[in-house]
């Protein structure tokens, strides 16, 4: 099945009754449908207004150029019947750079009529026949249509931010991969009422367990960052957090992505993750960075060195960690013993950047695992990078767990897609912020993140842009049980 790209202009094309208005909206969110039958109710009296037609069409194509402008999907729900109407629309899409996708309905001619006849105002019979061989003859292709396509009950919708997702999405049904998820949680609006911090935490946490998570997450920030939230948002420390999450949890894996090696002394964050993994059970892993937040550095206290400075103290606070982590003690760097009980399990270590020449040339040679953005072509180079940076260090990718920081607008439908976008995106444009955040519904996630399973993505951490408690973490549900195989 023909896979119709979004965001994109969709011209339908068929007679009345064949099912137009019914498939648009089980596809589109209802404000990228443009229907010049509603449009003629809006300037006119009703739908069947007749008269009213030349002002609902002016109407109906300020609205597509309007939306097409903003790079918004429109669907334009009409007969499509005239040549010279679909070949303006083609001009209107291609201008505002959107693929044009026409979509025929190719409904039985009796089955037209009796849906017709059923109606307050049916078309005439004559008219509905001369109406159903116009659509037949249409010729889209000479239209100039990018995609041409016959209305199934079963729309493939594919984003433009995970090209060739509907396939994988296929793929996942009939031969499911398997993908871990950990939920990263990155803020915490849980209100003002001093009681609600710990029972929200509780909360999400088990809910996030329930849902089959493999882990949590925390950022390991002292100041709420820009990207996320206001400087005043609440943002609790990350390992006091951990602490009381793995007091509430059984299972989850619990770590911070990622901790800046400039907010503590090696030996010191060593001691904090080895007293996390003993208090959770084994279940600590370590996400470890340079830093990047000068701000926070600044009010804190803390210095914060240039980043060639920074990049030295990552790689010496791997070596550290795993000589207190290590059997026995001895000298370490400045140290003079590495004395640290209890002594954690096998704590992975996770590299958190892409920066190319040191960033991931460090997690190719030291880490056990890294954290990389999951946008799909920027991971694809930066994997490459990576395999070069393993071979030269006699590794493969085999040996390195690849993880993906992911932001997602996730949906049950369409419009709740599309009313998440416009609740969040603040001043960044509907169709950036949809790029960015990967905007799409249960089924369209599931495709996507089984693209990033094949490209050997082992664990994704999802921060929800809209995460307020339990309920988000219900609704992303459905994609964990999707890779649990
Ligand atoms: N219908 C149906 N099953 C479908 C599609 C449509 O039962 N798979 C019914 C709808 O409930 C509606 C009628 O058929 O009562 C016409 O469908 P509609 O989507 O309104 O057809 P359009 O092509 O939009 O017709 P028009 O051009 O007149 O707007
Ligand atoms: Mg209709």
């Amino acid at each position: 099945m023909t896979a119709i790209p979004a965001p994109a202009l969709v011209v339908l094309v068929g007679p009345s009754g064949s099912g137009k208005t019914t498939w648009a909206r089980q596809h589109f969110a209802s404000n990228e449908i443009v229907s010049s039958d509603a449009l003629r109710a809006v300037v006119g009296s009703g739908e069947g207004d007749l008269d009213a037609s030349d002002d609902a069409f002016a109407v109906l194509d300020a609205v597509v150029a309007a939306r097409t402008r903003r790079g918004l999907t429109t669907v334009i729900d009409t007969l499509g019947l005239d040549p010279a109407r679909r070949a303006a629309a083609v001009t209107t899409g291609r201008a505002a750079g959107l693929p044009v996708v026409a979509v025929r309905f190719a409904t039985a001619l009796d089955l037209c009529r009796q849906r017709n006849r059923l109606r307050d105002r049916p078309v005439p019979a004559l008219v509905l026949t001369a109406q159903f061989r116009k659509a037949a003859d249409a010729d889209l292709a000479a239209d100039g249509f990018d995609v041409i396509t016959v209305a199934q009950p079963e729309l493939v919708l594919e984003p433009a931010h995970a090209p060739g997702g509907s396939a994988a999405a296929a793929a996942q049904r009939d031969r499911p991969a398997g993908l871990r998820f950990a939920l990263q949680i990155s803020a915490f609006p849980w209100g003002a009422d001093p009681t609600r911090p710990r029972q929200w935490l509780a909360e999400v946490a088990r809910t996030a367990e329930q849902a089959g998570f493999a882990g949590i997450a925390v950022m390991d920030h002292l100041l709420q960052i820009p990207q996320v939230g206001r400087v005043w948002d609440p943002i609790p420390e990350a390992y006091v957090t951990l602490g009381y999450l793995a007091g509430v949890t059984e299972r989850l894996e619990l770590g911070a992505l990622v901790t800046p090696v400039t907010f503590r002394s090696a030996p010191l964050l060593a001691k904090i993750i080895a007293s996390l993994d003993a208090v959770s059970g084994g279940r600590a892993f370590c996400g470890l960075g340079a830093g990047w937040y000068e701000r926070e550095h600044a009010a804190y206290d803390l210095p914060f060195p240039e980043v060639r400075t920074r990049l030295d103290t990552l790689v010496e606070t791997i070596g550290t960690l795993r000589a207190f982590w290590g059997p026995g003690t001895k000298p370490h760097g400045r140290s003079p013993e590495t004395t640290c009980y209890p002594r954690p399990g096998r704590v992975p270590i996770i590299v958190g950047g892409g920066g190319e020449r040191r960033t991931l040339r460090i997690a190719a040679e030291l880490a056990d695992g890294c954290n990389l953005g999951s946008s799909l072509p920027v991971l694809d180079h930066k994997l490459t990078v990576l395999r070069g940076h393993l071979e030269r260090n006699g590794r493969t990718i085999d040996d390195l767990k690849v993880t993906v920081l992911d932001l997602p607008i996730v949906g049950n439908d369409p419009d709740q897609v599309g009313r998440l976008v416009e609740a969040h995106r603040g001043r960044t444009s509907a169709k950036a912020y949809a790029a960015t955040h990967h905007a799409g519904t249960v089924a369209q996630q599931v495709g996507r993140y089984r693209l990033l399973a094949d490209r050997g993505v082992q664990t994704v951490f999802v921060s929800l842009p809209d995460l307020t408690g339990p309920a988000e973490i219900e609704r992303f549900a459905p994609i964990v049980q999707a890779f649990s195989g």
